[in-house]
């Protein structure tokens, strides 16, 4: 076993750490105590002195986030913590709202008395039922002994806290379109600028930040800035939740130090691949990136700058793995249908361009696949791309493009047994998919 940091599952495997009283007797709250007693512009440069980056996907800089928001503009400011998370192969904002919700609420006050802020809300996906419930007891546990409401901690700052569920739809988790959810439209992203630091949520100052950069606050602010940084690597400070699936011996929620090498991860963290199989490729950050192949792994780090230099991104870290029997054709697919039912349908490119390559995609597994299919797919990706309100349509064709350039074969060989009139009976082939959602 490797030696990591853990600043986030640190207490995660006690089995009263959800309630107030046990988490507390290991320490919550104790840091949001302090942070009230410090300037809240100096909490926000201790935050930017950690260099830590947001862990929703995109890995803005936290510190620099919350300094854009105007001071004393006359209306309030608001926090919202993304839990929307439904990003294809995450999981990790869950367990932290499922066994340590008030890490996450002491997270959230450190961030509102840095921003001044007098009202947040946690936004959690509608299937997420178990970590709802959970985390909504915690704040009124929280509310119940006066850690929420009004003078917290005798400071004369006020704070109120919600938690607000959503339908189930995957741009929800987009910040705008959540915005626009909560505020009870419909959940379609807005064009930027404005921002929603100056312009945000009821076009007030709003930060947004995912579960996990918010759960780092206490750490951070109870040991320096500086301590956050020495972990990790230059670029990626501290820890990074890391969802590992797949054809892996072990599943699970991992914390590691930013900058591990990924191949070490799959070995020893993850405990190999399964049934003594080989690996053939890495969906490393969630499925809106490039997918790598076992070569490309072989001598990567886990942080943002080396994912971004290897070709791929370190996303919110919803790491998949998948063995050498994985069929690309079938892979690829099933991402398709995800896109095309989550696609919001308010830019024409991303509504239509998801349904056609799900339809071009869903011939080719059925030894459909007409001769111009993969050309088909890359020209239909590059009018997509570039071409939305929102990043859902760039990062839905990163999986397509990459999958079919990097196994071209799987997809040749499948179209040139329909052109042949050859197609092998496979089980796939029974399944009648009917495009409806
Ligand atoms: C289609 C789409 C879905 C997203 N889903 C999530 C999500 O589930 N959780 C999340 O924290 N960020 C999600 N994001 C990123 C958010 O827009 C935003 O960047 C993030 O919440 C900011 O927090 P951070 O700076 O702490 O990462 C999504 C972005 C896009 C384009």
């Amino acid at each position: 076993m490797t030696a990591h940091h853990s600043i986030l599952l640190k207490n995660i495997r006690q089995p009263d750490q959800h309630t107030l009283a046990g988490a507390e007797s290991r320490g919550a709250y104790s840091t949001i105590k302090k942070a009230l007693q410090i300037d809240p512009l100096k909490v926000i440069e201790e935050v930017k002195t950690s260099g830590i980056r947001g862990r929703g996907g995109a890995g803005f800089p936290t510190g620099m986030k919350w300094s854009f928001v105007p001071r004393n503009s006359g209306k309030p400011v608001y926090l919202i913590n993304n839990a929307d998370e439904s990003e294809p192969g995450t999981f990790k904002d869950r367990l932290l709202l499922e066994n340590d919700p008030h890490l996450i609420i002491e997270g959230m006050l450190i961030a509102a008395w840095a921003l001044q802020s007098n009202w947040s809300c946690i936004y959690i996906r509608g299937e997420y039922g178990y970590p709802f419930s959970r985390a909504k007891k915690a704040i009124e546990e929280a509310y119940a002994k006066g850690y929420l409401g009004k003078n917290i901690f005798g400071s004369n700052f006020n704070h109120d806290m919600v938690i607000h569920r959503g339908a189930g739809a995957y741009i929800c988790g987009e910040e705008s379109a959540l915005m626009e959810s909560l505020e009870g439209k419909k959940g379609q992203p807005r064009m930027k600028p404005p921002f929603p630091a100056v312009s945000g949520l009821y076009q007030c100052p709003t930060v947004i930040n995912n579960v996990e950069t918010l759960a780092n606050m206490p750490f951070i602010i109870e040991n320096g800035g500086k301590a956050f940084l020495s972990i990790g690597v230059e670029k990626s400070s501290g820890t990074k939740l890391v969802s590992a699936s797949g054809h892996i011996n072990k599943p699970g929620v991992y914390e590691i130090d930013m900058g591990y090498p990924m191949k070490r991860f799959i070995e020893e963290e993850c405990g190999g691949i399964w049934q003594g199989r080989k690996l053939k490729a890495v969906i490393p950050g969630g499925s809106s990136v490039n997918i790598m192949t076992a070569p490309e792994i072989e001598k990567v780090n886990m942080d943002y700058e080396s994912l971004r230099l290897a070709g791929s991104s370190l996303g919110c870290a919803g790491f998949m793995v998948l063995d050498e029997t994985t069929d690309m054709v079938e892979a690829v697919l099933n991402l398709a249908h995800f896109y095309a039912h989550e696609s919001c349908g308010q830019c024409t490119p991303c509504r239509e361009g998801g349904h056609w390559i799900e339809k071009i995609f869903t011939r080719i597994s059925r030894g459909q696949g007409l001769p111009g299919d993969i050309p088909l797919i890359e020209n239909v990706c590059a009018q997509i791309g570039g071409h939305t309100i929102c990043a859902f349509g760039d990062t839905m064709i990163l999986p397509y493009l990459s999958i079919i350039k990097k196994f071209p074969e799987e997809f040749k060989e499948r179209i040139g047994e329909a052109i042949r009139g050859q197609v092998k009976p496979r089980e796939y082939l029974n399944v009648v998919y009917d495009g409806a959602h």
